[in-house]
């Protein structure tokens, strides 16, 4: 039946790891997928987590199966800390919000309920570059994926004018898919000022706005302070949608465990939406995983949790912060006269290196230092022990 059947490649992110369990070198670094990684390089299970997680199992609850959407307190407790619990939508139950399976699941929930219900044209306009996974995320449920300009490769920055340019020339009733904050791969995000005038031109050219947050807190240790995007667009626009990730921000990256919400114009058409997602999701896998959303919902219910929860959030983003700048300064010391402004320039847990494909191959080759093909460095993977040797293999294959 299947001898037809085509090898596939290897997944550009995660089949980096796979390359990097091969190596034997004892100096090897994988900094190819984005999970938090403690200064030992060890994977880490916040503190918050760990405790919630024995509360759950404390509590002797059943395993019965979640509501489709997931649970009740679950859903109010995620949109709060995406929208604010001060969110006049929130509170005039115009948010419908189901629970995802991470990122990529509540990614994929939006993308099929677009293929069915969006009115307009079914396309949806990506950044360019954007996370591997949103192209065939989106293409996979059938809609169509065109590009606007966000990087500039020379200034290793946001290219606000290409992507203001861009954004202007998408024909009216598209759908335009925004990172929400730390920006996967580049690390740059536009300044509150800039999000302001992409709302404008958003709002005047009428397209609907699709926010990916799977780093809410990454990138300035605040989790309010990361949702300022999405915030200004509902403000200004009133509608818009949302999928949410706990990979990051609480370490859940096996529990799977995220959100997908639309927030419309009126309640009715919130709970007719509401439904819609419920029949999608029961034909994709019937209902949610309950384990890491009971851990999420202990974290966020108890505001003593969610203190501690959000300190160590802060840990983490803190932690990136000085490694970018040692990796910086150990590219200084090493003698490189590149510009590395960019390492520190940028956000969250990715640095964009600006390094070309042939460089890639040399790191990996030579030295065993494991990124994706793009250039993208896990700025988690590096710690205050390896990021000498970083360096001097960086210097190595760029002088
Ligand atoms: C990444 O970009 O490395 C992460 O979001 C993990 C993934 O699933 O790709």
């Amino acid at each position: 039946w299947f001898a037809d059947v085509p090898m596939g490649p290897p997944d550009a992110i995660l089949g980096v790891t796979e390359a990097f369990k091969k190596d034997s070198n004892t100096n090897k670094i994988n900094l190819g997928v984005g999970a938090y990684r403690d200064d030992d390089g060890k994977p880490y299970v916040l503190p918050s987590v760990r405790e919630a997680d024995e509360r759950v199992l404390n509590k002797n609850l059943d395993k019965e199966y979640a509501p489709i959407v997931g649970a009740p307190d679950f859903g109010r407790l995620t949109a709060e800390l995406a929208y604010g619990e001060d969110c006049p939508q929130l509170k005039d139950n115009l948010v419908s919000i189901v629970q995802g399976i991470s990122g990529t699941g509540s990614l994929r929930i939006g993308a099929a309920f677009f293929k069915n219900f969006f009115p307009g044209e079914k396309t949806i306009y990506v950044p360019t570059p954007t996370w591997g996974n949103h192209i065939p995320i989106c293409k996979h449920a059938g809609l169509d994926v065109k590009h606007y300009r966000y990087y500039d490769p020379n200034t290793c920055g946001f290219d606000f004018k290409g992507a203001l340019e861009d954004i202007n020339n998408i024909p009216s009733n598209s759908i335009i898919l925004l990172h929400a904050c730390a920006h996967n791969p580049t690390g740059v995000d536009p300044k509150p000022e800039q999000w302001k005038e992409l709302a404008a031109v958003v709002k005047a050219k009428k397209l609907y706005p699709f926010f990916d947050m799977a780093y809410q807190g990454f990138a300035s240790g605040n989790t309010t302070q990361d949702a300022f995007a999405v915030r200004y667009f509902l403000k200004e626009i009133g509608q818009l949608c949302l999928a949410q990730s706990f990979a990051k921000n609480m370490g859940l990256y096996g529990e799977r465990v995220g959100a997908f919400s639309i927030v419309s114009a009126d309640k009715e058409e919130a709970s007719r939406i509401t439904s819609q997602l419920k029949i999608l999701i029961r034909a994709f896998y019937s209902s949610p995983p309950i384990h890491g959303a009971r851990i999420v919902q202990e974290i966020l219910s108890d505001s003593k949790l969610k203190a501690q929860w959000l300190n160590e959030v802060k840990g983490m983003a803190d932690r990136i912060i000085s490694v970018r700048q040692s990796l910086k300064d150990n590219l200084k010391k090493e003698g490189s006269s590149k510009p590395w402004n960019h390492i520190t320039d940028q956000i969250g847990m990715f640095c964009y290196t600006g390094l070309n494909a042939t460089q890639v191959e040399k790191l990996t080759k030579e030295h065993s230092v494991y990124l994706t093909k793009d250039g993208r460095i896990s700025m988690a993977g590096v710690t205050s022990k390896n990021v000498g040797y970083l360096a001097k293999s960086i210097h190595a294959v760029t002088k």
